[in-house]
């Protein structure tokens, strides 16, 4: 029994039939799955556990079950099976076998999963959103259902997954569309500030207070109102925003008349609100309010079969723009895009590829033209075969991408910093901490 758990996709031969077939089972003789490839997971949309019945995962309960009869009388197989997704899609998964001797003598077999053609793998747009995933395509279709209806929604994602691009499409499909989309970040202002911004002031309310100001809320009059950060929303806060949601009135900073106010909320954070709330930081009764829908947006290190898409279409859109133009992707470069993970998600796939239009030549993206941080994520089997540009490891990375970017732009700061992913003042003060000359240009 316990050789049978040693062979797990952690082991040599799961990683050779990892690495060369997408989806792939081995099962043993009894057809139980003793190896199975995060293809599988991704193809049949749930993890298949290990020790599972292979008939019974693939084909249900189902009394005809042609694939599993084949399998138990011992012959090799071609099928194409019906797997339910969803409620209203099917895919069809195409099964082949073929049987490999196991140890002991007795007979197992390799099984390889790949999506029927005709299937579903079409590249779907929805809302400025690429993708060719299931579950990507399951959240726009629940997406198009809820936006009709006027509910409230928290989409939860990391950093540069779509939260915003999800919020407006919300209110893009709603029948607030033609209403105002206001969107403000609850990270990015101090508490007080954060209030007036939100809620609005009366003149005479606090020093500075000039004249009557409507917040956000009011802005958002017959609109959707974007709570981006949600989580980072201080305590006092949540509480008037609790009252603005029940009253459906907002109350300005200083005002004693509340103002009827007709919106839709929709919030996102990269937290969880439900651990937020068991640490103390964030009210269970706001929480119940704001997540009536809650979404999830994936990260892009668990979609990667969408790298190829994404890499085609951002390139598609910066050919217009950057004097280079990149018509395909270097085989070992896609390897190395699959082999990272992405902690920046999309944003920072077109950073990357912002880089490569930047500093690289040719219509094809090259190993080579990747920056150096791609290539640190620990040693990887690509490296065998691909070489990397030797980075100087005695500089962070970031130092050493910061020069690379700057040379390249001949020392465009404004260049530099969109290609960086970051604003020119973050560049200013990444420069100066690195000791990187910043005399030749003001600091406007
Ligand atoms: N599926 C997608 N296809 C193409 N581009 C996408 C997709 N998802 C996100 N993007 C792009 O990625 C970038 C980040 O998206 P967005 O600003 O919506 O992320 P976010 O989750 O709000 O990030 P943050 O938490 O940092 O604010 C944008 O340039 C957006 O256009
Ligand atoms: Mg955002």
């Amino acid at each position: 029994m316990r050789k049978r758990h040693e062979e797990n996709q952690d082991t040599l031969p799961g990683k050779v039939i990892e690495f060369l077939t997408g989806a792939a089972m081995v099962l043993d003789e009894e057809l139980k799955v003793r190896l199975v490839t995060p293809g599988v997971h991704q193809l049949l949309g749930f993890e298949v556990p290990l020790g599972a019945s292979a008939p019974r995962i693939l084909c249900g309960d189902s009394p005809k079950r042609p694939l599993a009869d084949a399998l138990a009388s011992g012959k090799p197989i071609q099928a194409v099976i019906p797997r339910p997704i969803s409620l209203e899609e099917t895919r069809m998964v195409k099964v082949r076998s073929a049987p490999l001797p196991r140890q002991g003598g007795s007979q197992g077999w390799l099984l390889l999963l790949e999506e029927s053609a005709g299937g579903s793998s079409q590249p779907e747009l929805f809302q400025g959103m690429w993708t060719q995933e299931p579950r990507m395509k399951e959240l726009f279709r629940v997406l198009r259902r809820i936006a009709a209806a006027d509910v409230t929604v928290l989409v939860r994602g990391e950093t540069g997954t779509g939260k915003e691009l999800v919020a407006r499409a919300v209110h893009d499909l709603s029948p607030r569309r033609d209403g105002p989309f206001r969107a403000i970040n609850c990270a990015a202002l101090p508490g007080n500030l954060l209030e007036s911004e939100l809620f609005g002031h009366v003149k005479g309310a606090f020093t500075g207070a000039h004249k009557d100001t409507p917040g956000h809320l009011q802005l958002a009059h017959r609109g959707t109102l974007f709570l981006d950060e949600v989580a980072e929303l201080p305590l006092e806060l949540q509480a008037k925003l609790l009252r603005v949601i029940e009253t459906r009135t907002v109350i300005p900073v200083g005002a004693r008349e509340p103002i009827p106010v007709d919106l839709r909320i929709v919030s996102a954070t990269h937290r969880s609100l439900r651990r937020e709330v068991e640490e103390g930081r964030f009210r269970a009764d706001l929480m119940y309010r704001l997540r009536v829908i809650p979404l999830f947006l994936p990260p892009l290190r668990e979609r990667k079969a969408d790298l190829p898409l994404l890499c085609e279409k951002i390139c598609a859109e910066m050919n217009t723009t950057w004097p280079r133009k990149i018509f395909s992707l270097a085989p070992a470069a896609l390897a190395v895009l699959e082999r990272y993970d992405w902690p920046g998600n999309i944003r920072e796939l077109r950073n990357v590829l912002a880089y490569a239009y930047a500093i690289g030549e040719g219509p094809t993206l090259q190993v080579s033209d990747l920056p150096p941080e791609l290539f640190e994520q620990g040693p990887s089997p690509e490296q065998v075969w691909v070489t990397p540009p030797s980075p100087d490891t005695s500089q962070p990375a970031e130092k050493r991408r910061i020069q690379e970017v700057l040379e390249r732009t001949g020392g465009n700061r404004e260049r530099a910093a969109k290609i960086l992913g970051m604003s020119r003042i973050t560049l200013w003060r990444r420069m100066k901490h690195y000791g990187l000359s910043t005399s030749h240009e003001d600091e406007s």
